[in-house]
C-alpha cells in the first residue's frame, strides 16, 4: 500500500485541508506513513502570512531535495497558501517539487498518486470530510476573505469568500460526531461572514443552533472573528446557546485609528470596544482573545502606545503578536514603505509579549482553588490534557478519559496553563 506523510504549516485552516486530504488519500487506498522519512509522497502544507513561515517550507524543501540527491525515491507536493495562481517563479525555484496545488485544490495531488480523474463526477471531495484526529476537530464553513487588509496575503491565495451550505456543514459535523468528535470549531477568516454570500439566509447563528441539535457534540466553537461581521443576534446566539463556548477570537491588529485606517481593516477603535462590550454586558466571564501587528508601515511610538492602552483598557485572555512582515504582491508591500527598523519592531514586540504574560497570569490566578470544566483531548504519561470553556490549557494526573468532560480542582497556574487534578479525587488529597 503505497504511504503519504503531509506536514502542516500555518493555521487552523490548513490543519482542516491536510486533515480533508488526508481523509481522500485514505479513500483511494494509500494510508499515512508511520514515519515521514520513509513516504512515497511527502506533502508540505504551507503557510505565507509572514516570511518566517515561508521560510521553514523553503529549509525543508531543500532537505528533501538533498534525499532525493542521496537516491530516495518519492514524490514532492506543495500545497497552501505559499502556491499562488501563477506557479512558474515557484517551478524554476524549485525544481524538484513534483506538485503545485493552490489551498484546498486537491485534486492534483490526487493525480500525482496515480488516479488519473476523479471519476465520481466531482463529489469526491464535497463528500470527503476531515479525517477525525480526537475528540476535537475543525471544520471550515466559509473560505476565502473579501476583506483585503492592506499587509496581508491571505485573500490573495484563498480567493474570495465561499461558504459552504448549512446542509453540508452539519452533515459533516454529524459524521465527526459519529467518529467520536466531541468539540468542533468553525473555522473563517471572518467566520461571521458565514452565509452572506449564501441565498439561504443563514449566518453563524444557524450553524450554531443546527449543532446544538447534534448528539455526541458538547461544545462549539468559532473563529477568526472580525468586528463589523459580529452581529449582536450571533453575539446572543454565543450567550444563549448552551454548547456555544463563550470564546472570542477578535483581532484587532492596532488600537490606533489612524493605523487602523492604513491597515483598511473597516472599523474603528471606538467601534471595536462598543463589540467587546456588548460581548461583556451578555457574558461577564467571556474569554477574550486578539492578535496585533506591530511595526506596520509608518507606525508611530504614539500610534504604538495607543495599542498597548488598548491593551491595558481590555485586559485579554490571549494576545498573538507578530512583528509586520512585507508580503509580496499585498497593497502594504507596493505603495507602503516597510520603514519601521527591525529592532524598533522587535522592541514594540516584547513591549506587547510581557504585557500578556502579565495579563494572562493574572486571568489565570482567578482560577486558583476553583473546578473547571475540561474537555479531555490526549494524555502522555499518566497525565492528560484538555481545554476549559474559554480555552485556557488545563494539564492534570489520570488517564482513560480523553474525549469525557470532567472537573478539575486548579491548584497551580502559570501565564500558559492551569494545573491541577480530578474534582473527584479531591477528598484524597486532604486526606
Ligand atoms: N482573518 C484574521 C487573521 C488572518 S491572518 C483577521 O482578520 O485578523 C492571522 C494573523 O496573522 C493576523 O491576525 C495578523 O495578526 C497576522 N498577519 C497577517 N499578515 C501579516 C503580515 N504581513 N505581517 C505580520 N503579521 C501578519
Ligand atoms: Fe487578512 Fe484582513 Fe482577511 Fe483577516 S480579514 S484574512 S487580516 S485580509
Ligand atoms: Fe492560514 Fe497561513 Fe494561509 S495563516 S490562511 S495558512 S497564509
Amino acid at each position: 500500500m503505497p504511504t503519504y506523510h503531509i506536514w502542516t504549516l500555518g493555521c487552523q485552516m490548513n490543519v482542516a485541508d491536510s486533515l480533508k486530504l488526508a481523509s481522500g488519500l485514505d479513500r483511494i487506498g494509500w494510508s499515512e506513513s508511520p514515519d515521514e522519512g520513509s513516504a512515497d509522497l511527502f506533502v508540505i502544507n504551507t503557510c505565507s502570512v509572514r516570511q518566517h513561515a515561508e521560510d521553514r517550507a523553503y529549509g525543508r524543501l531543500h532537505q528533501l531535495r538533498q534525499q532525493r540527491q542521496r537516491g530516495e525515491q518519492f514524490q514532492i507536493a506543495v500545497m497552501g497558501c505559499m502556491v499562488g495562481p501563477k506557479t512558474d517563479d515557484l517551478q524554476r525555484r524549485f525544481p524538484w517539487v513534483d506538485v503545485w496545488a493552490r489551498p484546498q485544490e486537491y485534486d492534483p495531488i490526487l493525480t500525482a498518486a496515480g488516479v488519473a480523474r476523479d471519476a465520481s463526477e466531482g463529489e469526491f471531495w464535497t463528500e470527503t470530510y476531515g479525517r477525525p484526529s480526537g475528540p476535537t476537530a475543525y471544520v471550515p464553513v466559509v473560505h476565502g476573505c473579501d476583506k483585503f487588509c492592506t499587509y496581508c496575503i491571505v485573500p490573495l491565495r484563498r480567493g474570495r469568500e465561499r461558504s459552504r451550505p448549512a446542509a453540508e456543514v452539519l452533515d459533516e459535523v454529524r459524521y465527526l460526531a459519529a467518529h467520536g468528535v466531541r468539540e468542533v470549531t468553525l473555522l473563517g477568516q471572518t467566520v461571521e461572514a458565514y452565509g452572506h454570500d449564501l441565498d439561504e439566509g443563514a449566518d453563524l447563528a444557524t450553524l450554531f443552533e443546527g449543532i446544538e441539535a447534534i448528539d455526541g457534540i458538547v461544545r462549539t466553537r468559532f473563529l477568526t472573528s472580525y468586528p463589523k461581521d459580529m452581529t449582536d443576534r450571533i453575539i446572543d446566539a454565543v450567550a444563549d446557546l448552551p454548547k456555544v463556548c463563550e470564546h472570542f477570537n477578535i483581532p484587532v491588529q492596532s488600537g490606533d485609528d489612524a493605523m487602523l485606517e492604513r491597515m483598511r481593516r473597516g472599523y474603528t477603535v471606538a467601534e471595536y470596544e462598543e463589540r467587546v462590550e456588548y460581548i461583556r454586558k451578555r457574558m461577564p466571564h467571556a474569554s477574550l482573545a486578539t492578535d496585533i501587528i506591530v511595526g506596520c508601515p509608518s507606525e508611530t511610538d504614539e500610534e504604538f502606545a495607543n495599542t498597548v492602552a488598548l491593551l491595558e483598557r481590555i485586559q485579554f485572555d490571549v494576545i498573538h503578536v507578530a512583528a509586520y512582515s512585507p508580503r509580496p504582491g499585498t497593497f502594504a508591500y507596493r505603495k507602503q514603505v516597510d520603514d519601521v527598523p527591525r529592532e524598533v519592531k522587535r522592541e514594540r514586540l516584547h513591549v506587547i509579549e510581557e504585557l500578556h504574560a502579565r495579563s494572562s497570569s493574572a486571568i489565570n490566578r482567578q482560577a486558583l482553588g476553583r473546578q473547571v470544566e475540561v474537555l479531555v483531548e490526549r494524555e502522555q504519561d499518566g497525565r492528560s490534557t484538555g481545554r476549559t470553556r474559554g480555552g485556557q490549557l488545563v494539564h492534570f494526573a489520570g488517564t482513560g478519559l480523553v474525549g469525557q468532560l470532567v472537573d478539575v480542582a486548579v491548584d497551580e497556574v502559570t501565564a500558559w496553563s492551569l494545573h491541577g487534578r480530578l474534582a473527584g479525587d479531591l477528598t484524597l488529597a486532604v486526606v
